[in-house]
């Protein structure tokens, strides 16, 4: 496995609101890694992917991709957020919505059409939905949104990836077809993935490595090495139990 660091955090506190988010948090990750970000609802595992998209500064402490500050619009980096599940009505073609990775909201500014159109549809492809690229996205099913706003997070040929819960109200078979996909993508391209997920069993076979947020603190290292229920009371600062069971983990009093 390569071991190249490219991401650091080194002892992050950030503030939001008056409110402690993250204490002292420090990690590295490698080039290459396929890293699953866990931990409760408000944990902070959303601002940590838009810490490293320059959203939002630390209060204090380091961060650093490639060597350099986190800055908006890194083209280093493809960005899927959390909740877009798109209007049941929107009339917007998949092609376009994928698009808009290149662009943002700004269409097409900077880019000749043909070469976008050529880009657009490599990555429709690459996410196997080509035949779908002018189907109106209101249309597509949950797993297809997901995988053209992979397409979309794919577009400027990043090098990291970061997929705020890609699998959010995914079944089982259709979670695994995404899971799979990035997972190949990733490794074809040699892309680093961040990805936020509330259930880690599904990514166990793909994954080198968990971060668990929690609490304002986190923790870095192999499921086996996290997902314990030392680790995690020590994390919660609060009993928590882990029942490993058939290669599978769940974690108890979590919600505490
Ligand atoms: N701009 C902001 N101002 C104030 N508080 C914020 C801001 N952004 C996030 N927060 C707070 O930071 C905490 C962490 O939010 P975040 O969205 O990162 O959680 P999360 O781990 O992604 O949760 P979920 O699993 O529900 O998506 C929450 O309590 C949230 O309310
Ligand atoms: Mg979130």
């Amino acid at each position: 496995m390569p071991e190249e660091s490219i991401i650091s955090l080194k002892n992050i506190n950030l503030t939001l609101s008056n409110r402690v988010i993250l204490k002292d948090v420090s990690l590295s990750i490698n080039e290459g890694e396929f890293i699953a970000i866990l931990g409760p609802n408000g944990a902070g595992k959303s601002t940590l992917l838009k810490l490293l998209l320059g959203l939002y500064k630390p209060s204090s402490g380091m961060i650093s991709i490639f060597g350099s500050s986190p800055k908006r619009g890194n083209k280093f980096i493809g960005y899927a957020p959390q909740h877009r599940t798109l209007e049941a009505d929107m009339a917007l073609r998949a092609r376009d919505v994928v698009g808009f990775g290149l662009d943002g909201t700004h269409w097409g500014i900077g880019f000749p059409s043909k070469h976008k159109t050529k880009l657009i549809e490599k990555a429709l492809d690459e996410v196997d939905m080509l035949r779908y690229a002018n189907s109106p996205v209101g249309k597509l099913s949950g797993g297809e949104q997901q995988r053209l706003l992979i397409a979309q997070a794919l577009l400027t040929n990043p090098k990291i990836l970061l997929l705020d819960e890609p699998l959010a109200s995914l079944d089982i078979t259709h979670a695994n077809t995404i899971i799979n996909l990035v997972k190949s993508i990733a490794k074809k391209r040699n892309i680093t993935v961040l990805l936020v997920t509330h259930d880690v069993n599904p990514l166990l076979a793909v994954i080198d490595r968990v971060v668990y947020i929690a609490n304002t603190h986190s923790a870095i290292g192999k499921p086996s090495e996290i997902i314990t229920s030392e680790v995690l009371s020590k994390l919660y600062a609060s009993p928590i139990e882990v029942i490993q069971t058939k290669g599978r983990m769940f974690v108890i009093g979590e919600e505490l």
